[in-house]
């Protein structure tokens, strides 16, 4: 009954996400995101709640982005993707955006950034 509610609950976000186009950022696509392997799926997977720019501002290994995402799932209500999925999310988002990667642009490196 729990994992039904739990079900129910993330289908009513799908819906009002899906139905406030007003606050969507129609800009924001798939091809403004590195080019790997998994690209369209993430994007389609984290961009109902906030921006990629949310995302591609952190450089992570690929453990601190497996944290990442058990966090979007426990405090955030993400749906949790299934293992098939959870490894096309990691592996595009370790490869995306790796530790200590240049901001975009500029070419600046955090120097304070952890050390792995
Ligand atoms: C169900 C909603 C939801 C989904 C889906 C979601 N997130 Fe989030 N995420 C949030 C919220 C809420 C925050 C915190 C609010 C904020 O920082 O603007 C957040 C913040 C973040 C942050 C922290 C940014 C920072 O400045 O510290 C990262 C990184 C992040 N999300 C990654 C992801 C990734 C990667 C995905 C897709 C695999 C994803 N999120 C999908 C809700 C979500």
């Amino acid at each position: 009954m729990r994992k039904l509610s739990l079900l129910l609950a993330a289908a009513a976000v799908g819906v009002v996400l899906a139905s406030s186009p007003g606050r969507a950022q129609p800009e924001e696509t798939p091809e403004s995101l590195p080019d790997f392997p998994g690209r369209e799926e993430t994007f389609g997977y984290c961009i109902g709640c906030h921006s990629m720019k949310v995302v591609g501002r952190q450089g992570m290994d690929r453990p601190r982005w497996d944290e990442t995402l058990t966090w979007m799932t426990e405090k955030h209500n993400m749906p949790p993707p299934d293992a098939e999925m959870r490894k096309v999310l990691l592996d595009y988002l370790a490869q995306a955006f790796p530790p200590a990667a240049p901001a975009q642009g500029g070419g600046f490196v955090v120097p304070f950034a952890p050390q792995q």
